[in-house]
């Protein structure tokens, strides 16, 4: 390991242990993590808790035994506020083997809703690349595997539905991110045979709620959301602003939680999925899945008065 990326590894330690012990000062939590939103989604029948754990980045800390102990902590917090859905891919470095000794260590591995990915231009790597992967996790199946990025989609999804009827994944998908390939996304929507999507969705990234968001609810689709916070680029330009009032008519304490109450109080949402270093945050993540959320009129004077900022 570089000398650099040890100066990192101990800054962003420090940063989490700092982050640890504010977490103790925040408002009290789990805050019952019964009182955690779901939702079902038609195509499997299976309520979700409404916000998620991304691991791109984030959870890519390689072996190093204090990383992977502050990315166990995430976990800890995450499985105790009621969360179940983790995302990840092979594309994400060492994040999967990270989820994997998170799990093992907590033995969570029957509280985890597993979402991986299949990321392989050449489909015939793609079983071998699942069966990686879930050795990474330490599970004997997904329960969501989807095409990352839409990547060779059509040979890649006909390996993922080969595996869900052989009863190897319980549930199947596709995504996207940043607004790409919209059209190609709705087409596969409208065609192949799919239980989830996953798309970039918040409160300034509202291009899906003109076509492909109202599709999945004809689909009955779930929809995951990611870059809930597009990499942390929309926190920080909220930063300097103060909550509007009507923060505290939906319970939202932060920016976080107004971003995350905007995107999964949308009907067609099933859930978000932001990705964290920190113990506090998790925290604050989860308890924005709970009442109350905007309807939709409030929805629209959240989205103009970011807008607007
Ligand atoms: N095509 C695809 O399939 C695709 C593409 C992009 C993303 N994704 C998935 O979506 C997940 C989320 O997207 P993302 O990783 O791009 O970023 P994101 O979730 O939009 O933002 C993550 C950043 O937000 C910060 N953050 C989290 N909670 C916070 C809070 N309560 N207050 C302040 N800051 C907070 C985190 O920093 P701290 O560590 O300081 O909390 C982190 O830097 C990914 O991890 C991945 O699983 C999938």
């Amino acid at each position: 390991m570089s000398p650099e990326f040890h100066r990192l590894s101990r800054r962003r330690l420090l940063g989490g242990l700092l982050a640890l012990a504010a977490g103790a000062a925040l408002p009290p939590f789990p805050a019952r993590a019964s009182e955690i939103l779901t939702r079902e989604v038609p195509a499997t029948g299976e309520a979700l808790p409404r916000v998620g754990l991304g691991s791109w980045i984030t959870f890519n800390v390689g072996d190093d035994p204090l990383l992977l102990e502050e990315c166990t902590a995430v976990m800890a917090a995450f499985f105790a506020g009621g969360g179940r859905m983790i995302d990840s891919s092979p594309m994400y470095g060492s994040s999967q083997a990270t989820i994997g000794h998170g799990l093992a260590t907590l033995d969570a591995a029957d509280r985890v809703y597993a979402a991986d990915k299949v990321w392989t231009s050449n489909p015939a790597e793609g079983p071998e690349q699942v069966a990686a992967s879930r050795r990474d996790w330490g599970l004997p199946r997904f329960d969501l595997l989807q095409v990352h990025n839409l990547l060779a989609w059509e040979a890649n999804l006909d390996t993922l539905r080969a595996m869900k009827a052989a009863g190897e994944v319980r549930h199947i998908g596709i995504t996207t991110s940043h607004g790409r390939r919209h059209g190609t996304l709705e087409r596969i929507m409208r065609e192949a045979d799919l239980d989830f999507v996953q798309l970039t969705y918040n409160i300034v990234d509202r291009e899906a709620e003109a076509r492909l968001l109202p599709l999945a609810r004809e689909r009955g689709l779930g929809v995951i959301a990611n870059r809930p916070f597009q990499q942390k680029r929309l926190i920080r330009r909220l930063a300097g602003e103060p909550l509007p009032g009507w923060a505290a008519e939906i319970g939202a304490e932060s920016w976080a939680q107004v971003i995350l109450k905007f995107i999964v109080s949308h009907p067609a949402v099933s859930c978000a999925i932001p990705a964290t270093t920190r113990v506090d945050h998790v925290r604050e993540n989860l308890a924005a899945a709970r009442e109350p959320l905007p309807d939709a009129a409030l929805r629209r004077r959240m989205a103009e008065h970011v807008r607007a900022l």
